[in-house]
């Protein structure tokens, strides 16, 4: 073993002393509902296709249909000879979608917040490094993208628009470029951003706000086009209610054209592939008109939070089809998600550093493949199991 070996390996015995070491588990799904592990049958609790869409006979069919007609690969970046044709058309859809002038695709979620927030906060442009006003639970790939270009993020507390107020008007008479950087919905906790103030004090102070709106796209907002009208850029992925994979942005044309040229992460990177292309703009198609499913998926959750609530699970502000049930340490969260499992439901204990100490959960999200049964099955198996007094002694 060489040198940096020991080092990795003392880390990972060190993780798992803590119940914090993380690990692969082979999965095959059967559909949109539900998954197999080691040739047990589970209902997936634990899927971003919030709309069921990556089974999709529609996804599928174009995604099959395009890898026939123009290949598995895109063979190139977008700059080089990567550019097929469909890409245009497909940004115009997402550009309408999400209510914005332009729209460019990009990688992958955590790529696009990576390389764009690199780009766009990119201080010999700017002429200063920018003031970049962060919530404080702000998904990894957004901290990434910061730490790329090297800025100090100010961080707000989690979804408190008056800290971000007093923050932003510190700074008032500081001529530097602000930006105000949030998830629409926060994916460990399901709880809506005030979207509404946000974009109030981002247009009274000229910040430019940056919204992460992965887990509400496709899912939330009027014809599912997300929680992010007040946003000036848009972040966002179709890997979670969009059914496949890649992500985009949604903002100005001027913007656009800056991505285009600055940003590395587009430019040195090979276009997406037709295969995948052809999922998104199947889904694009769809999306719109699914209401009914958004619908049951809000029914569920909601009725969920309340008998979960009941039987005295701590559930956090969540308001979405994402519902955490919070645990308190790691260990709690385990003994939890095994405890499901037990019972036929894959749900994953979620542990830090992906949320705050003694906060870890077990993260539920709910689709349009569940039904009420599931949950009704599901509430019976939790009000078997024992409530974590750590988590209520660390929320109260
Ligand atoms: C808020 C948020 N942004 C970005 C990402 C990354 O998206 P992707 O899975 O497409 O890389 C995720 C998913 O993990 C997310 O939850």
């Amino acid at each position: 073993m060489v040198g940096s070996e020991t080092r990795y390996q003392a880390f990972l015995k060190a993780l798992g002393k803590d119940h914090l070491r993380r690990e692969l588990t082979p999965v095959d799904p059967s559909g949109a509902r539900s998954l197999q592990v080691g040739g047990k049958a589970y209902v997936n609790l634990a899927s971003n296709d919030y709309l069921a869409l990556r089974f999709h006979e529609a996804l599928i069919a174009r995604s099959a249909e395009w890898a026939g007609r123009y290949g598995t690969g895109s063979g190139a970046s977008r700059l080089v000879t990567g550019n097929l044709d469909f890409f245009e058309p497909i940004e115009v859809k997402v550009a309408q979608l999400k209510q914005k002038p332009a729209a460019l695709l990009m990688a992958s979620g955590f790529q696009a917040n990576a390389a764009v927030l690199q780009a766009l906060f990119d201080r010999s442009v700017l002429g200063a490094e920018p003031l970049v006003f962060a919530d404080r639970l702000n998904h990894a790939s957004m901290h990434f993208g910061c730490k790329a270009a090297s800025v100090h993020q100010i961080r707000y507390r989690h979804g408190d628009a008056a800290h971000l107020t007093d923050l932003v008007t510190q700074f008032q008479e500081d001529s530097r470029p602000k930006f105000i950087l949030t998830e629409s919905v926060f994916s460990m906790d399901g709880d809506v951003a005030p979207m509404d103030e946000i974009a109030a004090l981002a247009r009274t102070q000229n910040a430019t706000l940056i919204v992460d709106d992965a887990h509400a796209t496709g899912i939330l907002g009027e014809g599912g086009r997300g929680l992010s009208d007040g946003a000036d850029i848009v972040i966002g992925t179709f890997s979670k209610a969009l059914g496949s994979f890649g992500a985009y942005v949604a903002c100005a044309p001027t913007v656009r054209d800056y991505l285009i040229n600055r940003c590395s992460g587009f430019i040195y990177s090979t276009a997406l592939p037709p295969p995948v292309l052809g999922a998104i703009d199947a889904a694009l198609d769809l999306v719109q008109g699914m209401d009914e499913a958004r619908t049951h998926v809000a029914n569920m959750a909601a009725r969920f939070r309340f008998g979960a609530k009941g039987i005295g699970f701590e559930t956090g502000a969540s308001a979405t089809q994402i519902v955490p049930l919070i645990a308190g340490t790691a260990d709690a969260a385990l003994g939890l998600s095994a405890k499901l499992r037990e019972a036929g439901f894959w749900a994953t204990a979620i542990r830090p550093p992906t949320v705050p100490q003694m906060t870890a959960r077990v993260r539920l999200a709910f689709t349009a493949a569940h039904n009420d049964a599931d949950i009704d099955r599901l509430l019976e198996v939790l009000s078997e199991c024992a409530v974590s007094n750590t988590a209520k002694a660390v929320l109260s």
